[in-house]
């Protein structure tokens, strides 16, 4: 039987176990990221685990999230990471430089590697055939020492793209369209591999951007085949010698198969407040828009840009709408600017900002108070974008721009027709396109400007925890709903962001949002669960949303399900995560006292599925743990860091 893309990429890097759906496979890891929010914790948990140099082909330390030095904690972060990119052998990309998932793509992400981030938009270069995979930071740091990545095999999905897409419908349409079709939890224990005659027709960035947004359907991973348009942009790039041909076998044979063709496509929109709340623009126009922002990793790059530039040409922004323009990359910036499109852009009344994440996570461009944001980016949570009530549509850059121009949501067919002379922008390369590869705020474990970590008041330990207990219970200390995401676990906004290596300031935010006593309850409970619905922990992949309850004395957590990213970083820092039927969840209330009747350590080391849960002294449930060996073992030696240093030390 011949194999899919995945399977070959999954088969060269193989080593433990076999590539059977549903079980645990070591990989070996090529590449790795890390960007400033998740990557004071991957050194420092390096350093812990007593790691003295980086072990994979290519090791990468990004500052894209919080890129304002607002306050000295931040400036003091990123001097850290400088200082760790330097004495480990990392390289190190400047704030300002762009976010990790574009630079990496322009500069590292190639053809049949694997790759490992911190951050959960890691599978962005899938597009040009890199199987990129997004995890918490401690699986990194393991990692980056030279261990494998354990995960288990997931199913591969066939997306087999047929047509064209029609003007004015673009990438962000496709991945819509499988949002529209799978919702947020669709994707779990999935990777999606592109095929068909449709791929061809798609360019290296709208790949990715299809790519990129395979996160927000809980997918593993997605991944396109290679092909001219990847070699002509690699070689654009001056990277021509790093193509190589893949391509699923003709025989290959997949979980599943689903068909787009992408001339049935129009210009669609997700609706506040999820990213699968997916409708034509048309059903929503009319919509007056007060801010619209164009950047992102999704859709910040020149190519996305560049439409809006030449939509804007001519014109301007409607006096009543703030436009704001925030390159993925200073890459895309510059290539912009050598070609005159910066200066379009700001003469049409764009406010044209630095290369950041930035307003994705709520730092700096937040919305005003009841108002409508029209964004290219991933996500819409509700509070995301700093305010909570927000009200957040996603979609793609022309989208945006029609409704910049207009005032008010408009499908930008509806626009053309309106303005008579507005023309569906193309797609090209410039003669500038890739010529800026050279890249000063990219530092090389050559040009490493320090030889020893730098860490300032504000950058903590890693706190560790003792090995699992045999007795466990303590109170429903919150109950939560469906789709709890890492950003309600642990905010990412400006004001709690800044404690990132500082563990115990920031377990004072953790679940703010959602209960704002419940630090101090949780402190003052001195153990205790959290009781949740379907999906929980979706979102990024913070670790610090598993690290922060561990702190507070949290035990486990009993859900309906969980995404995957949260879960490996729940068993990473030794909480147990149960999965409980949805009558159970039903019958539970914040506060009801849980007790584990099981000998937990006992059971947990031994391959025990079930355990029984006794609420109240009253009534009982059967609750499942869902783990591998591995996993079992690092939860019970009290997470990953623990368990990695036992080993080490022959324990
Ligand atoms: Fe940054 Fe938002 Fe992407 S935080 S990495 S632009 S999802």
């Amino acid at each position: 039987m011949g194999q899919t893309l995945t399977e070959k990429i999954l088969d060269d890097h193989l080593v433990e176990g076999e590539l059977e759906t549903g079980e645990e496979i070591g990989i070996e890891i090529d590449q790795v990221l890390t960007q400033d929010t998740t990557g004071t914790l991957v050194w420092l948990q390096f350093e812990a685990l007593d790691m003295d140099e980086v072990q994979t082909e290519i090791a990468a330390q990004y500052c894209d999230h919080q890129t304002y030095q607002f306050d000295f904690k931040n400036t003091d972060d990123h001097r850290f990471l400088r200082s760790a990119a330097g004495t480990f052998g990392a390289h190190y990309s400047r704030p300002g430089n762009g976010i990790c998932h574009n630079v990496h793509k322009e500069n590292f992400a190639a053809p049949g590697k694997t790759m490992l981030g911190s951050d959960s938009h890691t599978p962005t270069p899938g597009g040009l055939g890199e199987l990129a995979i997004g995890s918490g930071g401690l699986d990194v740091a393991v990692a980056m020492g030279g261990g494998p990545y354990y995960i288990e095999m997931p199913e591969i999905v066939n997306v087999r793209l047929e047509g064209e897409l029609p003007e004015w419908a673009t990438a962000k349409d496709v991945i819509l369209e499988m949002l529209r079709r799978f919702s947020v939890k669709g994707g779990v224990g999935k990777i999606f591999e592109y095929t068909g005659p449709g791929v061809e027709t798609l360019s290296v960035p709208e790949r990715t951007t299809i790519t990129n947004m395979g996160t927000e359907l809980g997918a593993t991973t997605s991944i396109f085949p290679t092909d001219e348009n990847t070699e002509e942009w690699l070689s654009r790039l001056g990277r021509e010698d790093e193509y190589v041909d893949l391509q699923p076998d003709d025989d290959a044979e997949y979980d599943d198969e689903i068909v787009i063709d992408l001339s049935d496509l129009e210009p669609l929109i997700a609706q506040p407040s999820m990213p699968d709340k997916v409708v034509p623009v048309r059903e929503v126009a009319g919509q007056s828009v007060d801010q619209v922002m164009i950047g992102s990793c999704t859709n910040g790059g020149y190519e996305d840009i560049l439409p809006a530039a030449k939509m804007l040409e001519g014109r301007t922004v409607n006096r009543k709408t703030d436009l704001i323009v925030a390159p993925a990359s200073k890459q895309a910036s510059e290539m912009l600017a050598r070609e005159g499109w910066v200066a379009e852009l700001m003469a049409a009344g764009v406010n044209f900002s630095e290369a950041t994440c930035g307003a994705c996570i709520g730092i700096g461009h937040v919305p005003a108070s009841d108002s409508v944001s029209l964004r290219t980016f991933n996500r819409n949570f509700e509070g995301r974008s700093g305010i909570e009530d927000d009200s957040v549509y996603l979609c793609s850059p022309e989208v945006a721009t029609a409704a910049a121009i207009k005032g008010e949501i408009i499908d930008p067919r509806d626009l053309a027709d309106e303005l008579g002379d507005l023309e569906a922008p193309e797609f090209e390369m410039g003669d500038n396109y890739g010529t800026t590869a050279d890249d000063p705020d990219l530092i090389s474990p050559d040009e490493a400007v320090d030889d020893e970590l730098i860490k300032g008041p504000n950058i903590g330990d890693v706190p560790l925890k003792d090995e699992l207990e045999s007795d466990l219970e303590g109170p429903a200390l919150l109950k939560m709903q469906d789709n709890i995401t890492t950003d309600h676990i642990i905010p990412a906004t400006q004001d709690i962001l800044m404690y990132r290596s500082n563990i115990p300031k920031l377990s004072e935010f953790t679940l703010s949002r959602v209960d704002d006593s419940f630090a101090q309850r949780a402190l003052d409970a001195d153990g205790g669960f959290l009781v949740a619905g379907e999906n929980y922990g979706q979102g990024s992949s913070r670790e610090h949303a598993a690290l922060c309850p561990m702190y507070l004395g949290v035990e486990g957590v009993l859900a309906q399900s969980f995404a995957r990213i949260h879960k490996a970083n729940l068993f990473n820092f030794g909480l147990l995560p149960l999965e409980i039927s949805e009558e159970d969840y039903e019958k539970f209330e914040q506060g009801d006292d849980i007790e584990i009747v099981d000998d937990v350590a006992e059971a947990v080391r031994s391959g025990q599925e079930e355990f029984t849960v006794r609420v109240n002294d009253d009534w009982e449930l059967t609750a499942t743990l869902d783990a591998s060996e591995r996993e079992r073992q690092i939860l019970a030696d009290g997470g990953k860091l623990s368990h990695t240093k036992k080993q080490a030390e022959g324990g």
